[in-house]
């Protein structure tokens, strides 16, 4: 292998910036030349490369987003717009692939690997922290210090006021930030999509949770929940607002709702994401030049390994449940 690209792909995560940096390091320290693609499979398909030097990824560590920008890229999804990414990067003579980014950024590489043999070893980086294969993805420890922040935040104004807070934490298809953010913040009750929780539960926790004279409650939805909240959904709003509103007329609670949003995609990286994200990117440079293809780098335990990417995609991170139920036996 003498010529790599590296890509993000996908929504950004905090710590995308670190492992293009360990990536772009350890292949020029292994003799490789090394390009940047702008905007992840939207910038393969259209060529825009960079040639990348030691100086080009001089002070981005600490920089949240990534630096080489990220699409959602439809034409990817196509064999066609497939077939022109793997064009350019024949034109280019780039010989391998690292794709950082979430279940996406896999799928796409994966296909490009299996009909054009393009070789990529994937990166995992997403706040979702949805990936098999890995204990923790990139962005996801910085994303829930975020939500911890905001969290304290919103407690100091729901306790001088008594009400109820519904607060939405990401999480399109999983609960995982959300859960842990839970446990991390004492929140009164979290609602996931794993997870069935009847809206009667939740105001019954609440209505107690009264009676003891408790002065505010926390409540963490994931994006994804729906629970049987839906019959009274507005599609065209969050359900948070939903729930927010049927808990404010059962309960009499006054009520207010937070969309957390992008905001915990920003910021710059905590110490373990960047930790986590130079070892994973420096290993996924010395996989490709050991002629390994279609792997993803991870952490498991505090080992770092690489597992099938077909096997991944395969399998849905199964959220601990465990602390789904310590959160509830710590907020009585
Ligand atoms: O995949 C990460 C994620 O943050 C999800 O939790 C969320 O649903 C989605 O991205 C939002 O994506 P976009 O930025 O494209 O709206």
């Amino acid at each position: 292998m003498r010529k790599i690209a590296v890509l993000t792909s996908g929504g950004d995560a905090p710590g995308m910036n670190a492992a293009i940096r360990a990536a772009v390091r350890t292949a020029l320290y292994n003799g490789l030349e090394v390009v940047g693609v702008r905007r992840g499979f939207a910038g393969l398909i259209e060529g825009d490369f960079f040639l990348m030097e030691t100086g080009s990824v001089s002070d981005i560590m600490q920089k949240g987003g990534t630096f080489l920008l990220s699409a959602r890229c439809d034409e990817f999804l196509e064999p066609e717009g497939r077939k022109k990414a793997a064009e350019q990067l024949r034109k280019h003579s780039i010989e391998g692939l690292i794709v950082i980014g979430g279940d996406g950024s896999l799928r796409g590489a994966e296909s490009l690997y299996r009909e054009q043999g393009i070789p990529y070893i994937s990166v995992p980086g997403t706040i979702d922290n949805d990936l098999p294969g890995t204990d923790y993805t990139i962005g996801f420890d910085t994303a829930m210090n975020t939500i911890l922040e905001a969290i304290n935040k919103i407690r100091d104004t729901a306790t001088s006021h008594e009400r109820t807070f519904i607060i939405e934490t990401m999480g399109r298809s999983s609960g995982f930030l959300t859960v842990m953010a839970g446990l991390a913040s004492g929140a009164d009750a979290v609602l996931i999509p794993e997870k069935k929780a009847e809206i009667e539960d939740v105001c019954q926790t609440l209505m107690e949770r009264q009676k003891q004279g408790r002065l505010h409650n926390i409540i963490l939805v994931a994006e994804g929940y729906e629970g049987n909240f839906r019959t009274n959904r507005d599609l065209n709003e969050s359900n948070a607002f939903a729930i927010g509103k049927e808990i404010a007329s059962r309960t009499g609670q006054d009520t207010r709702v937070i969309i957390l949003g992008h905001l915990q995609r920003g910021g710059s990286p905590t110490a373990m994401d960047r930790i986590l994200a130079s070892k994973l990117g420096a290993r996924a440079v010395e996989l490709l030049m050991e002629g390994k293809t279609s792997r993803m780098v991870g952490l498991k335990g505090n080992a770092i390994q690489d597992s099938s990417v077909e096997d991944i995609l395969k399998k849905k991170k199964e959220i601990d449940l465990d602390i789904y139920k310590l959160n509830k036996i710590l907020s009585i």
